[in-house]
């Protein structure tokens, strides 16, 4: 089988989940086609790894990759968020999360995450779910589209090309990727079509957040992570734009009473990374660490009363 995703940041993440000879457990929260996972299985001979993926595929993937190491290596198609809400196995030394989709997504799955295949628009990583993203540019009023290209592709003409789908729907269903980037190409402005990035680049990352409610599943992973996490444990957190960082930063500055923050300034991959594997160009590290104690809460008043300046 042929595995198409280069795992990001691999030794960094490594050496900061780190058990050294300990028997420890890491949960891998996007498990993907197994890279990160079969990295920390082969270094580590006493880590026992559960790993998570709400695309049943891609987990079938994976598991064929990992299933010489036996019982060291679960799998579970869920949701991240779901999992850690249900949880309640033994407290976790490492949890691993490496954001957004897997190339396999967009060059294997056959369901139209990519502009450059055409293919159904689809984009859904769970298949069991309702809501596709054809349903939503041919059923989503005009206002809630462009909110959704301007809120998750951050797309500043999100507006134009709302109405240009609204538009084109009046006569046609949009089924097809190809479809989508044309009209998309013919609602921006001449000067924005020859840009690094095709114009559709957004407008398509924008409908694949949507359908799979990714930003609104971090903060209440994190939550549940930080909960299962052993005392002196570690979370380590890869993200790919500013929308899916953010959350991560506030939620562990808010957690400062029991993390400890190890990168103050987030980790990004090395200028020989990039050249390798370009799509790792964009990706962020933040590792924390739990507190053996909490810290004691009116030190974080002061704290927050010294960043509002006051
Ligand atoms: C960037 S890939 C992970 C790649 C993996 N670390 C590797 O090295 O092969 C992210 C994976 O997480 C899955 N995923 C994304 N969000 C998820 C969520 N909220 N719950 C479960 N799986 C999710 C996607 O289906 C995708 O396979």
């Amino acid at each position: 089988m042929e595995y198409v995703h280069y795992s990001v940041m691999q030794k960094e993440v490594l050496s900061f989940l780190n058990p050294e000879d300990r028997p420890a457990l890491l949960v891998d929260c996007t498990l993907g086609e197994g890279g990160h996972s079969n990295l920390f299985l082969q270094k580590y001979p006493n880590l026992r790894v559960i790993g998570l993926d709400r695309d049943r595929k891609i987990m079938e993937k994976a598991k064929n990759r990992l299933a010489p190491y036996g019982d060291r290596f679960e799998a579970r198609n869920i949701w991240f968020d779901r999992f850690w809400r249900e949880y309640d196995g033994p407290q976790v030394d490492f949890v691993l999360f490496d954001l957004g989709i897997s190339v396999f997504h967009y060059e294997e799955s056959g369901r139209g995450f990519s502009f450059k295949r055409n293919e159904k628009l689809d984009m859904r990583l769970d298949m069991d779910a309702a809501l596709d993203a054809s349903e939503v540019v041919n059923t989503y009023d005009e206002k809630s589209l462009a909110d959704i290209i301007f809120n998750y592709g951050e797309e500043r003409y999100s507006r134009r090309i709302a109405f240009a789908i609204c538009n084109y729907r009046k006569n046609k269903q949009i089924e097809y990727t190809d479809e989508l980037a044309d009209i998309v190409w013919n609602a921006v402005p001449a000067e924005y079509r020859h840009r690094r990035i095709h114009p559709a680049t957004k407008t398509f990352q924008a409908l694949r957040i949507e359908i799979n409610g990714e930003l609104d599943r971090i903060v209440p992973a994190l939550e549940g992570a930080v909960k299962a996490l052993k005392p002196g444990g570690r979370i380590a957190v890869i993200t790919f734009h500013s929308l899916e960082d953010r959350p991560v930063k506030w939620f562990f500055k808010d957690h400062e009473n029991i993390l400890e923050i190890l990168t103050k300034k987030p980790l990004e991959p090395t200028e020989e990374e990039c050249s390798i594997n370009p799509p790792s160009r964009s990706a962020k590290l933040r590792v924390v660490q739990k507190l053996e104690k909490e810290r004691d809460p009116s030190l974080k008043k002061n704290k927050y009363r010294d960043q509002k300046g006051n």
